[in-house]
């Protein structure tokens, strides 16, 4: 059995805050305590499938130069449309490319790799690794908190304050003008950041994809507190809840694409003329994804990267570091990647929204 001298690390999929804390642990850890090498891949996958290969060795003395424990992003850079398995072509075609990224690995002689990333990514990394046979173990990242089998993702934490703090601001100025304010938030699949930030937030209502919702009954709340007495509205709503009608909302943008975005709209103008109140909405788009980490993203971080490292001097492969009741923890690779945590419409978050009086959609609880 080849003995670990030489690991490689990378990010992949969206990039979100602790990114560079996680490279910072795992580069300590690395170094510190088992004095291996650590290879920085560039681009997530695409730094092994390049040729000159794109990385970099991280070293100590970087840290200190770069303090990345505070620093937003990703140093290492990331990608998040370049499965190796169908990989985009400049024709429009899709390629395997999934070889050249395996002889990367094999060419920059690593002994494992770390991979931070999100259920998407995990599940490509660990198809690379079954057919490459890498020595893989994965940190989970999301600001969407989508991750199976762990309490929390990488970046999430942040991204709920980014959002408690547009609630904080958009609050007073609602109140001022007596106006009902519509907060868009990030949340392809997944409602983590609503419902969180919603609760922390003080929302009058909650909207995500997990539960399905009516206009009648958004109006209805809204209605009430404003014939309460109280002068304004705040609604919260994550990018991919979907209209009455259940189409998803969604703008172009260049190459023929399209992602999620404009929710908030369509509900600012339906509820101007159900609730006969004036609305306005704001998108935060990445704005959630960059800047300082929290501190829950730092200590996550942190002790996701040291864990990380230890698992692959224990050479146990395969595994995903997670979070559960207070501490570190491990699970298979194969029981999380690609798989999507919903936030449970019947769970304590949301019987919380419920409790406090939040409309949070039309599932009895
Ligand atoms: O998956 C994380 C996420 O931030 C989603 O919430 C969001 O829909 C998506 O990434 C945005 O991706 P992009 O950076 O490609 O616009």
């Amino acid at each position: 059995m080849q003995p670990i001298r030489k690991i490689g690390i990378l990010t992949s999929g969206g990039d979100c805050a602790g990114l560079n804390a996680v490279i910072r642990a795992v580069v300590r850890r690395a170094i510190s305590s088992y004095g291996w090498q650590v290879m920085g891949i560039k681009d997530g996958t695409l730094g092994l499938m390049n040729r000159p290969l794109a990385y970099q060795e991280l070293d100590l003395a970087l840290d200190t130069d770069t303090d990345l424990l505070r620093l937003g992003g990703t140093i290492l850079g990331t990608i998040n449309k370049g499965d190796p398995f169908a990989y985009p072509m400049p024709d429009g075609s899709k390629k395997d490319r999934s070889d050249e990224v395996i002889a990367g690995y094999r060419e920059l002689g690593l002994d494992a790799l770390i991979a931070i990333g999100g259920d998407g990514s995990l599940r490509i990394l660990r198809k690379l690794a079954q057919k490459g046979n890498w020595n893989l173990v994965a940190v989970p990242k999301t600001i969407d908190n989508d991750v199976h089998l762990t309490e929390y993702a990488v970046g999430f934490s942040t991204g709920v304050e980014v959002a408690v703090e547009a609630l904080d601001r958009l609050m007073p100025t609602a109140a001022s003008h007596h106006r009902v304010m519509i907060l868009e938030v990030m949340g392809r699949d997944a409602g983590h950041i609503a419902l969180h930030a919603g609760v922390a937030g003080g929302a009058d209502v909650i909207l995500i994809p997990e539960i399905p919702y009516s206009l009648e009954g958004m109006t209805k709340k809204l209605s009430s507190l404003l014939a309460e007495g109280r002068k304004h509205g705040l609604v919260v709503v994550a990018e991919g809840v979907k209209t009455e009608d259940g189409e998803p909302v969604t703008v172009a943008h260049g190459g023929g694409q399209s992602r999620y975005g404009g929710i908030a709209h369509y509900l600012s103008d339906k509820l101007a003329d159900l609730v006969k109140a004036e609305t306005r909405y704001t998108v935060l788009g990445h704005v959630q994804r960059g800047g300082i980490p929290s501190m829950r993203d730092r200590v996550l971080a942190s002790a996701f990267g040291v864990h990380a490292v230890d698992l692959v001097h224990q050479r146990r492969f395969d595994r995903m570091v997670g979070w559960q009741d207070r501490g570190v923890i491990e699970v298979p690779l194969e029981a999380v990647a690609g798989v999507t945590r919903y936030c449970d419409p019947f769970g304590p978050m949301v019987r919380t929204a419920r409790g406090l009086g939040i409309y949070v959609g039309e599932v009895a609880g």
